[in-house]
């Protein structure tokens, strides 16, 4: 019996590794993107790429284990339902106001210690920011917050 539930679980295993997830980057302009669109300084523009880009823009790296289910769907989904909530690699083609509300999210978010999900940083303690960067992305995100009020009157 025990032999017959084991057998079971592992071709359950090898079954759904044929079911992969879709790793193709989706079509943006490359000129749509945060980092080109805004003044961003290059401090900044590391936290965004290193803590922020696998969920939040069309440039995701892949780990190995993105290719072992069922982690691999758990993972997608994470990098699906982040890109629709925010996607830096399409920052051109937000209106003003879906611009202004999504950075008011990231100083909240990051604030709250929200964001970067903590999921991520079991495996990506690179992503973790320190208080400093915390402060630094904050501050950016405050002064560009102003700088869109001004240009909207
Ligand atoms: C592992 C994937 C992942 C990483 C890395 C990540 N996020 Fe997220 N983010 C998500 C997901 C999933 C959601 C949507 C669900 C939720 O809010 O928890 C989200 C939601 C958000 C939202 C909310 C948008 C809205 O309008 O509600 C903001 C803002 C945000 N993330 C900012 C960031 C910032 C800034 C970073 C980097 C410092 C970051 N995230 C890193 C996955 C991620």
């Amino acid at each position: 019996m025990k032999r017959k539930i084991f057998i079971g679980i592992a071709v359950v295993l090898v079954v759904i590794q044929f079911f992969r997830i879709d790793k193709s980057e989706p079509e943006s302009s490359p000129e749509a993107d945060i980092l080109l669109v805004e003044s961003v300084p290059s401090d900044i523009g590391i936290i965004l790429k290193t803590s922020c880009y696998d969920c939040h823009s069309n440039k995701t790296i892949y780990p190995w284990y993105s290719n072992v289910a069922p982690v691999s769907w758990w993972l997608k989904s994470h990098v699906n339902e982040g890109r629709k909530e925010l996607n830096f690699s399409e920052w051109s083609t937000y209106s003003d106001r879906r611009k202004d509300h999504k950075l008011e999210e990231i100083n909240e978010l990051v604030s709250e210690d929200e964001m970067p999900l903590a999921s991520y940083l079991w495996v990506h303690g690179e992503a973790r920011l320190s208080n400093e960067e915390k402060d630094q992305l904050i501050n950016w995100v405050n002064t560009l917050r102003k700088g869109e009020k001004i240009e909207n009157k």
